[in-house]
């Protein structure tokens, strides 16, 4: 039967979102998966059947089943180098890949990145954005002056003359030679069509889609903590916009969220903690970006329930997926802010779990008590960074 699913990240991403993409293509046999906002950022983190790790940071984490068309919305801003590089790792592991990119969606050139650089030192008070030129490719995109995918569709010489233009408005002497936009153009001439029309043909022809979102909820431009957010809808109801899909045609929202908070860059954090707590996380759960422009460890905090709530409600997610519980459960004490602490539990054989009984009961009693808060079912439990280490709770009632 064919399923709709949209996946998110509740509070400021890095919560393990690659991995439940690629999870529920997994569930629901998806033909399609689909990435709808945001750009080539820190990116999503899998574990590939080989062992291997592979860090997507524009293709949806779904790629690389065999089978599964990817496909970039219009709501994105692509770096078009990044995405050549990307393509070339996912059809070693998937040599049937198939990517259809959405005409409407902007590029970022490395003259994007050059200004969010610039303008980020500018700044009084900075974003700590990933450098990766994606706010700045919104804003042209804003000003009407961006280039669109499509315009990769024009002749080579049409094209360097657009990207010129572009970058002198930008200030910059770094822009592309035409060998460069031959080859970018040779690259990616087939997969330029109409991503929103090839998306709802699918869907009403009963073929299951994924829909991938960026970052997380207190990262949206709109509901998150302006102006320290991203520059696009990190919400599920931005497959609207930026995939052309009526929200109503999708099936499932599941909202990801780890156990506890981490945030990388600037801006509010109420449950942030320091000291010999927060490294204890940030070294058991390998917290740091390991971005392409930029490398940091992330800000550590105790679970944020006031924004798990509102993200819960404004996000309409039917279920929570919640991760790193292996990493949480390690410490003596856990805290959640308005609540009061918690036991750690024994994680030494969580990874091997099958069921809810092999589960620890303190486990369970913090589980419950994220549950009451959120006003949203608890559905599927990561109790480690494998793709089958994941235990179903959904429509159960277990604490
Ligand atoms: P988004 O940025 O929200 O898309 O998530 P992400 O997948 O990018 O998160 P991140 O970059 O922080 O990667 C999460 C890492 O943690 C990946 O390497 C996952 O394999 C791993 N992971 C996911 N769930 C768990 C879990 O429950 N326990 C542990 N130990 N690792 C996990
Ligand atoms: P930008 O999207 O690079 O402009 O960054 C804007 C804000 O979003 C900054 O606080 C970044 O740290 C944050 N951000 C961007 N991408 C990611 C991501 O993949 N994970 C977590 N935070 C991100
Ligand atoms: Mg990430």
């Amino acid at each position: 039967m064919s399923e709709v699913v949209t996946v998110v990240g509740a509070l400021w991403g890095d919560e393990g979102k690659g991995k439940f993409v690629n999870f529920m293509c997994q569930e629901v046999e998806a033909d399609i998966a689909v990435r709808y906002s945001g750009g080539a950022n820190a990116g999503h983190n899998i574990v590939l059947p080989s062992g291997e790790r592979y860090t997507f940071r524009l293709l949806p984490t779904g790629s690389v089943t065999p089978g599964v068309v990817a496909v970039l919305g219009a709501g994105m801003v692509i770096d078009p180098q990044t995405l050549v590089e990307e393509i070339k790792v996912v059809k070693k592991h998937n040599p049937e890949f198939h990517l259809v990119i959405d005409f409407r969606a902007h590029m970022i050139f490395p003259f994007h990145r050059t200004t969010d650089a610039k303008r980020e030192s500018l700044r009084k008070e900075q974003i700590g954005t990933t450098h990766s030129g994606i706010g700045t490719a919104f804003a042209d995109k804003a000003n009407r002056v961006g280039m669109r995918m499509e315009d990769l569709l024009l002749e080579p010489e049409e094209i360097l003359a657009k990207v010129t233009s572009l970058a002198e408005q930008h200030g910059s002497s770094n822009r592309p030679i035409l060998r460069d936009i031959k080859k970018l153009r040779r690259e990616l001439y087939d997969y330029i069509a109409d991503g929103a029309k090839y998306i709802n043909r699918q869907i009403e022809a009963g073929k299951s889609v994924v829909f991938a979102g960026a970052q997380g909820f207190m990262l949206d431009v709109d509901y998150g903590t302006y102006p320290f957010v991203t520059s696009t809808s990190c919400l599920p109801s931005g497959v609207g916009s930026g995939a052309g899909v009526d929200p109503r045609k999708v099936d499932q929202i599941i909202g990801v969220v780890k156990a506890y908070c981490t945030r990388i860059g600037e801006g509010p954090f109420p449950t942030e903690i320091s000291g010999d707590t927060a490294e204890t996380i940030r070294t058991l759960g390998n917290e740091y970006e390991h971005g392409v422009y930029i490398n940091r460890p992330r800000r550590i905090g105790w679970l944020d329930l006031k924004y798990l709530e509102l993200s819960c409600l404004v996000g309409g997610y039917d279920f929570l997926a919640v991760t790193m519980l292996d990493v949480v459960g390690q410490l003596d004490k856990i805290h959640l802010p308005g609540i009061g602490w918690f036991d750690g539990w024994d994680c030494s054989k969580l990874g091997d779990a099958e069921d809810t009984s092999d589960l620890p009961p303190e486990l369970l009693k913090y589980l419950g008590a994220i549950e009451a808060v959120a006003g949203v079912p608890i559905g599927l439990i990561s109790t480690g960074p494998g793709n089958e280490q994941v235990i179903d709770v959904r429509g159960r009632k277990i604490w």
